[in-house]
């Protein structure tokens, strides 16, 4: 292993809307502490956009919110469910992508999805904005950065127990 800290990857179908906000919301959160100890890297079920940054839509609105989106986009590959102990999808569709591109037999990531670390909201998706208007990209933001406080208080009892 290439280091010892606790790896959280969060997966969309593109990677340049909502895993790079994701990313960038769960680095602002984050103590000093969690810096050295986590490390956060997103990914894209598909390889579409692979090598671009992040829609220009989605960082004006991150922005706005204080996050800069410096993620480059790549697809999520096998390797990724031993390097990562926890990966988040955001979808239904992206959780099923996820099991299907599961290596098969044991491996070490747990596969969650964003909302299931919600604290307000009642959603069990962060929907897809990219054909959505501002409110859908706000919206993306209002459930990840929601989101990102039950997943702070989750690693940091993953990482206790490391
Ligand atoms: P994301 O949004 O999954 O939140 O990054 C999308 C980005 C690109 C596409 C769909 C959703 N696309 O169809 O290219």
């Amino acid at each position: 292993m290439e280091n010892d800290k606790y790896k959280v990857l969060f997966v969309c179908l593109g990677n340049i809307c909502r895993s790079p906000s994701a990313e960038a919301a769960f680095k602002a959160c984050g103590t000093r502490a969690m810096e050295e100890q986590v490390e956060i890297d997103s990914a894209g079920i598909i390889g579409y956009h692979a090598g671009e940054g992040a829609d220009p839509r989605m960082k004006r609105h991150a922005s706005r919110r204080g996050y800069r989106l410096t993620s480059i986009s790549r697809p999520v590959v096998a390797a990724d469910f031993d390097r990562f102990d926890l990966i988040i999808g955001m979808d239904d569709q992206n959780i099923r992508d996820l099991q299907r591109k599961a290596p098969h037999g044991q491996h070490r990531a747990e596969v969650r999805r964003m909302t299931d670390f919600s604290v307000r909201f009642d959603e069990t998706e962060v929907p897809d904005p990219y054909y959505s208007g501002a409110d859908g990209f706000e919206y993306v933001l209002d459930l990840l950065e929601d989101a990102c406080e039950g997943l702070l208080r989750y690693v940091e009892e993953r990482i206790g127990e490391k």
